[in-house]
């Protein structure tokens, strides 16, 4: 054998047909099982698809650069779990396209912002950050507050989602701009809204102008959403592990 090696060795040629052939085995073993998998996100337990709101706030907070100074994504060291809270996990941004997780914080991380301030706090926040923090660096978006709500499309936004993978039901897509104004009109019948998202979902007018929806409803509904879906006094890390092999990394289709 150690002979037969010794040959193939010394001859170049052989020696670069094996070991292509090596490493494609070795390549195939480690690839191809992902392609057979929906997903390598663990499932986790709570978290659900933006509203139409909420996703019209994350496309405002994209377009505005938000996540060029703010990142999203809190990792598993000490200082930053004492800062900001338990770490991020995969499942939290699975429905996020594209990801807003930011490499640059120039602001502290938003992954977790939902739930730590008022709305009022963000109103006033988002109009002059430095009515609040007075050393502030960030920018002003007072302008949001008089921005009425546009023709978003939103139907066809939530169909592109779908087609990525994010389980927006057909009622869901139909529904879509009814859910948009119930979500932030508290005049409105919010009872198809907590039926499709669940009730966790957060239903009052955000930007203290009842009024008229305006971007600033849309972006302050969706920052008081960023990391609230997971309930970590229950939290089970070991939970798809536990169910396999029914909810087995992998396999949401099968896990609902
Ligand atoms: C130029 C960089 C910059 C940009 C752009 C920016 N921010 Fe900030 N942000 C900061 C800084 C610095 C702070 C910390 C001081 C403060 O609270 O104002 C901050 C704080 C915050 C906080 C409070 C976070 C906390 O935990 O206390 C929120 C919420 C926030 N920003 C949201 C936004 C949103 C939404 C946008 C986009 C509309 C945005 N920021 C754009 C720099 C920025």
């Amino acid at each position: 054998m150690l002979e037969k090696h010794a040959k193939l060795e010394r001859n170049s040629m052989w020696l670069l047909i094996f070991t292509v052939i090596a490493v494609s085995i070795g390549g195939i073993i480690e690839i191809v099982p992902l392609f057979r998998m929906q997903t390598t996100i663990e499932p986790v337990k709570g978290v659900r698809p933006y509203t139409p709101l909420e996703l019209m706030g994350q496309e405002i907070y994209i377009r505005e650069g938000c996540n060029t100074c703010h990142s999203q994504q809190i990792r598993p060291l000490r200082d930053e779990q004492q800062r900001y809270g338990h770490y991020s996990l995969a499942a939290e941004s699975m429905y996020d396209h594209p990801f807003l997780w930011g490499s640059k914080r120039t602001g502290p991380d938003l992954a977790r912002v939902g739930g730590k301030y008022s709305d009022d706090w963000h109103v006033a926040h988002l109009k002059n950050p430095r009515a609040v923090v007075p050393e502030s660096i960030m920018p002003s978006y007072a302008f949001l507050a008089d921005k009425p709500y546009g023709d978003w499309r939103i139907n066809k936004r939530l169909k592109a989602l779908k087609t990525l993978g994010v389980p927006y039901t057909k009622e869901m897509i139909a529904e879509a701009a009814i859910d948009y104004e119930a979500q932030a009109n508290p005049t409105a019948d919010a009872s198809g809204l907590l039926e499709r998202y669940g009730d966790k979902v957060a239903v009052r007018d955000f930007d203290g102008n009842p009024n008229e929806i305006t971007e600033m409803d849309a972006l302050i509904a969706y920052l008081q959403k960023l990391g609230t879906d997971v309930d970590f006094t229950t939290y089970d890390p070991d939970y798809a592990i536990k169910k396999a092999p029914k909810t087995a990394p992998g396999h949401m289709e099968k896990a609902k």
